[in-house]
């Protein structure tokens, strides 16, 4: 039987959703409005000079995933780019990532999220950091991007798959879109043997958009989509320190000029705390794991 799956718009192009909940993932994302007017104010107001503004700078703000700016240059060595490749960023988020790739190895990259704010965000970071020519940013689901078969020499996505349920479609899409032989990494918070997720936490407030797997199960999905995996490394140990440095860093030289607060606004403190119980008590894992589309 085929059954049709709903359409929902976004800036007016169609996106087709795997889940009801994606409407709930972009609530919980956009925050107050105005984000680009937002950092560009707190940048200012704490003396940035923006002529010579790098994506190191914007870290602490686009780098939204445990172990930031860290844990993307290990993403750009496992993925072996050049300056000729051309890159995938599902759920590219603010775009740190993606510039990181972009500064890291002279590769292009275009990255692709449900939330338009931070598409928005993206695009102009981007030009603010004289990456816009190797950056590229749109509206869309990563499990149905509507790109082209074979189109990316590498690919990958970063603290994302949390909010998808249907990860058979996420990584069927990210080995589509890839060349044969081209690699994939996927870095993402998977669920421990600690217990229940202690909410609310940086993805969501509560289980109803939350969808961790384990790291079993990651391995079988990834053999589902059809992925050899080459590489899985658990960073959790890793990732309880760069909290415990970070809350360092704030307590010596005070918060960085602007932070994941200015989108998820007074609730981002419960969430850290949240996040470093859960790391602690195992209720969370973060993996990365490096593949390989078979050529
Ligand atoms: C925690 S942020 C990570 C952003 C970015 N990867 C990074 O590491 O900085 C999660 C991102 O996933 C995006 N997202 C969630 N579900 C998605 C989907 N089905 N398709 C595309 N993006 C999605 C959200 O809009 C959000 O930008």
């Amino acid at each position: 039987m085929n059954v049709s799956r709903p359409v929902r718009f976004v800036d007016g192009a169609a996106v087709r959703c795997h889940d009801v909940a994606m409407d709930d993932v972009v609530d919980f994302y956009r925050g107050p409005g105005q984000l680009v007017a937002a950092i560009d104010a707190a940048l200012t107001g704490a003396g940035v000079d923006r002529d010579s503004l790098r994506p190191a700078d914007l870290a602490s703000v686009d780098e939204f995933h445990i172990r930031g700016r860290a844990a993307t240059t290990e993403i750009a060595e496992a993925l072996r780019l050049s300056p000729d490749s051309h890159v995938l960023d599902l759920g590219s988020g603010l775009g740190g990532p993606a510039r990181t790739l972009a500064e890291l190895t002279g590769c292009t990259v275009t990255g692709v999220d449900l939330t338009p704010d931070f598409v928005e965000v993206a695009t102009a970071l981007s030009e603010w950091t004289g990456l816009g020519d190797r950056t590229h940013f749109r509206v869309g689901d990563a499990t149905a991007t509507g790109l082209q078969d074979a189109a990316f020499d590498a690919a990958f996505t970063v603290h994302v798959a949390m909010n998808i349920s249907d990860k058979p479609a996420l990584y069927a899409e990210a080995l589509r879109v890839l060349r044969p032989g081209g690699r994939f990494v996927a870095y993402d918070v998977l669920q421990g043997e600690g217990g229940d997720v202690r909410y609310p936490v940086p993805w969501a407030d509560d289980a109803s958009t939350s969808f961790l797997a384990t790291p079993p199960e990651m391995r079988d999905l990834l053999a589902a989509a059809g992925f050899e995996v080459v590489a899985e490394v658990d960073s959790s140990d890793e990732s309880l320190a760069w909290f415990r440095e970070v809350r360092a860093r704030v307590e010596r030289d005070g918060p960085p000029p602007v932070s994941f607060g200015a989108f998820l606004g007074e609730r981002f403190g419960q969430m850290a705390v949240n996040q470093v119980t859960n790391l602690a008590e195992r209720r969370i894992r973060t993996v990365m794991f490096t593949c390989v589309r078979p050529g």
